[in-house]
Formats: C-alpha cells, sequence, structure tokens
C-alpha cells in the first residue's frame, strides 16, 4: 500500500520504517525541514537500537523517503497517519495545536480519490471528532474519506520490536470500507487486533498509560513502606507479581515515572476528565506520588551527605528516562539534576546516548567519557537510569575511585548486601536497613 506518515518523530520514523520493512511505499514527512534533510543523508534525529539500519535498508530499495511537502505526500498515499505531537497544554490538557494544524493541512489536499487518516499520536477521547470536522471544513466537497484511530503503543528503547510485535493493534473505525482497508494494512503484523469505535479506541490509549503509572506509584508508594519496616521492595514486587492477575511486569521501584508519554497523558487524561465531569481522584494520587517519590530522593542524597551538598561532589549515572533511547524529556534524572544544582553541588555524569541531548537544558554540569571518570573522586554516586554498561561495572574499582563510596541506586541495579560486603555505603530504593522502631 502507499502510506503517508506526518510527523517524523520517535512515532513516525519508527512507524514509517516498520512499514516500509513490510514492503509498503512510505513518505514521511516533517515540517523540520534540518530533520528531513538529515534524514535524506542518513542521519538519525535520535537514537533508537535497530533503526538506523532499518531505514537505510528501506531507504536504499526506494520504499521509504523524507520530505517536507504534505501535498506531495496526501496526493501520493491511500492511508496518511499523523504522527505529530501532543505536548502537555499550558492548562494540563493536551496541545492539539499540532494535530489541528495537520488536519487542516491534509483537507486542502483531499479530493475524490477516497483516503484514510489515521490518527496516531495520542490524543484525548473526542479528538478524531474534532478532526473529521476540520477536513470537513476545509477540503473541497468532493473529498473522499474515513478517520480511523490507531493509538500507538510503542516503547522507546524497543520502539522497533515493539512496533512490528505489539501486544495489541488496536483500531477505532467508523465505517466497513474503511475497517477493511486498515485491517488489511495490519494483518502481516502477527499480532491480536481489536477493531472497536473511535472514542473506545482513542481512550484505550490513555487508559492503558495511566494504568502502567498507576503500578509505577503503587510500587514506589510500596518502596517507601518497605524503608519504613526493612521489608526488601524487590522480594515484595515478585511476592505480588507472581499473583496472575497482577503480573510481575512494571513492577520496578525506583525515581518515578518520566519521558514523553505518561507525565503529559497523565495529566491529560485528568484534564479532559474533569472536562467531562468526573473526578479522576486515583489518577491524580497517581501523579502526586510521582512528583513525591523525586523529592524523596533527592532528599535520600542529601542525607547521605548530611544534608549539605554546598560544594559537594555528586557523578550522576544516566540522563535519560530510561535505558536505550537518547530521550530526555520529563526524564525524573535531569529533575534530580537541577534540584542538586540549586543546592550548589558539583556535578558530572556519564550517559551512553543522552548527554548531547542534555547539553541542551544542563550546560553547566560536568560531562564524562565513561562512568569510572564521572564517580572519580566523587562524594556521592547516584544511579539515574539502569543502562547495562552501568550493572557491569568493577564495583572494586567503583570504590577505589571515589572519594567516598556513597551510593544510591535510583533503580535496584545493585544487591544490598553485596555492596555492604564491598565497602560502600549502598542505598537502593525501598530496600534499607530495618527502621521499624519507627511505628509508634
Ligand atoms: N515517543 C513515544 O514513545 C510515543 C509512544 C506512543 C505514542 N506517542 C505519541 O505519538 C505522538 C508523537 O510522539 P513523538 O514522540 O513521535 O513526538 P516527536 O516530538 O518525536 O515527533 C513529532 C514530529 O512531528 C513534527 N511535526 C509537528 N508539526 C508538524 C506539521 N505541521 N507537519 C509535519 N510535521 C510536524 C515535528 O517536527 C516532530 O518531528 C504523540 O502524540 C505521543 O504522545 C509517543
Amino acid at each position: 500500500m502507499k502510506i503517508a506518515i506526518i510527523g517524523t518523530g520517535h512515532v513516525g520514523l519508527v512507524t514509517g520504517a516498520c512499514f516500509a520493512q513490510k514492503g509498503h511505499k512510505v513518505i514521511c514527512v516533517d515540517n523540520n525541514h534540518g530533520k528531513i534533510k538529515s534524514l535524506q543523508k542518513l542521519i538519525m534525529p535520535f537514537y533508537e537500537p535497530r533503526l538506523e539500519q532499518m531505514v537505510r535498508r528501506n531507504y536504499k530499495a526506494s520504499r521509504l523517503i523524507f520530505s517536507t511537502d504534505i501535498k506531495q505526500a496526501v496526493n501520493f498515499a491511500e492511508i496518511v497517519f499523523i504522527a505529530v505531537g501532543t505536548p502537555l497544554g499550558p492548562g494540563g490538557g493536551a496541545d492539539l495545536s499540532q494535530i489541528r494544524r495537520v488536519a487542516k493541512e491534509i483537507a486542502h489536499h483531499l479530493n475524490h480519490r477516497y483516503k484514510i487518516i489515521v490518527e496516531k499520536s495520542t490524543v484525548p477521547v473526542g479528538t478524531a471528532e474534532e478532526i473529521e470536522r476540520i477536513i470537513k471544513l476545509y477540503a473541497p466537497e468532493n473529498a473522499s474519506f474515513d478517520i480511523v484511530s490507531n493509538p500507538e503503543f510503542l516503547q522507546e528503547g524497543s520502539a522497533i520490536e515493539t512496533t512490528l510485535r505489539p501486544d495489541r493493534i488496536v483500531l477505532g473505525v467508523k465505517t466497513k470500507r474503511a475497517d477493511n482497508i486498515i485491517r488489511l494494512l495490519f494483518a502481516s503484523f502477527n499480532s491480536k487486533i481489536l477493531v472497536t469505535d473511535i472514542n473506545s479506541a482513542e481512550l484505550i490509549k490513555h487508559a492503558a498509560n495511566s494504568f502502567l503509572a498507576m503500578k509505577i506509584s503503587y510500587i514506589n508508594s510500596l518502596a517507601n513502606i518497605c524503608e519504613k519496616t526493612g521489608a526488601d521492595i524487590k522480594s515484595v514486587a515478585y511476592g505480588i507479581g507472581l499473583d496472575k492477575r497482577i503480573n510481575p511486569h512494571f513492577l520496578n521501584a525506583g525515581i518515578g515515572y518520566g519521558g514523553f508519554c505518561l507525565p503529559k497523558d497523565i495529566s491529560a487524561f485528568i484534564h479532559i476528565s474533569d472536562k467531562l465531569g468526573y473526578d479522576f481522584q486515583i489518577l491524580k494520587a497517581v501523579r502526586d506520588v510521582n512528583n513525591l517519590q523525586r523529592e524523596f530522593v533527592v532528599r535520600k542524597i542529601k542525607k547521605s551527605l548530611r544534608n549539605n551538598l554546598k560544594n559537594r561532589h555528586i557523578g550522576i549515572w544516566g540522563l535519560s528516562f530510561k535505558p536505550d533511547t537518547d530521550d530526555i524529556r520529563e526524564s525524573p534524572s535531569i529533575y534530580i539534576i537541577q534540584k542538586l544544582l540549586q543546592e550548589q553541588a558539583y556535578i558530572k555524569s556519564y550517559d551512553p546516548y543522552a548527554m548531547k541531548e542534555a547539553q541542551k537544558v544542563l550546560p553547566n554540569i560536568h560531562y564524562c567519557r565513561d562512568p569510572y571518570e564521572t564517580a572519580y573522586k566523587t562524594d556521592c554516586l547516584f544511579i539515574a537510569t539502569e543502562w547495562d554498561i552501568f550493572k557491569n561495572i568493577s564495583l572494586p574499582r567503583l570504590k577505589a575511585i571515589m572519594r567516598q563510596p556513597i551510593i544510591i541506586d535510583g533503580r535496584n541495579i545493585f544487591e544490598p548486601e553485596k555492596m555492604k560486603k564491598l565497602g560502600f555505603v549502598y542505598h537502593g530504593i525501598g530496600r534499607e536497613e530495618p527502621q521499624i522502631s519507627q511505628i509508634k
């Protein structure tokens, strides 16, 4: 099939490359001319495992091209995906200005040749209806089209895998004609396909992300209880995860969720619920707990340095919001570093891929060549992202180079017993010494 993707970001580029890999002809469009120029030279705009090879292969086979010309793309395609950003708006809802603009632009180039317009960006329920209204307003009278909602569930860091083999593909459709064509497009993905009405499809995305965020805030709350009782959050998470109704995934205690999706999607879901007249209390608590978790971590670091960070040297391992990506949007690591800087700590950091991005928002910290340089002569080392390189570090060498062997492990990548034996002062999340005497 002939496919256009409007918005060549983390979702649009991966989706375009995967469709091309399946043998379709794909035009990826973006209004960022620099990005498109670089892609035409096969320079990727962000790091994602396996993406570059897949883009190269399909570009060379002329199945994947990059353009800034939305008219060319709409004329060419049978199916047009909208994959532009839906960032957090000023009032806490989703900012849909990019979506509205693209809908209007697409409308201008429609005609009697039937097309499917797919809403892939994450949007509040009811947005597809708005897109349809906009298109009808600006398209010529003979324009023939249907709207489909196809929320995206890819995970950065394993985006290719989670696009080609998602747990499910959700398709919100209104007409039989669109249903038949869009099912055909996804038939080769070998995943469960759920076809539903458009509002349900839109809601599934916000509902899924909120549930994931809820699991994280729940396990972080449990971790805080563990710290007060001497229980071990890893054992507790394992114990509850064995229950099939709960499952073991997404139960890692840490420094809170981040990234481009969960924080803004949770906020947008709360916002749309408020507008619909429903006070989504659980979700508000999930958001508050997540914000608090970062503060807990800052307090933990401060406490380990006798509540005085002035001129203390702190090493930070990891800047991206999760491993295997250079995405630092809403990364808890960045937030925590900013807090430490406010207290006049001296910060050095290392991340395998995210340092270039981090330099744009944190120009005043020192960036290192490797994890050891980051730890060298530090008073404390904070682990913010669970990259494999950190898990495989030589611990005796690490201990030897630190000024004080204090580690705050925000991702629980090491075992407290082992660290203690090696002579570290080690604090994980939810894995502290018993403080049961605190119970009054
Ligand atoms: N990143 C993820 O992991 C992920 C996962 C699932 C869903 N989503 C959702 O997918 C959507 C896109 O996310 P993303 O991470 O790819 O965003 P992104 O910021 O990486 O990419 C969006 C792209 O759209 C382009 N764009 C904006 N306006 C345009 C226009 N008028 N014409 C052409 N291009 C335009 C931007 O230049 C940018 O390259 C969002 O709604 C997001 O919530 C993201």
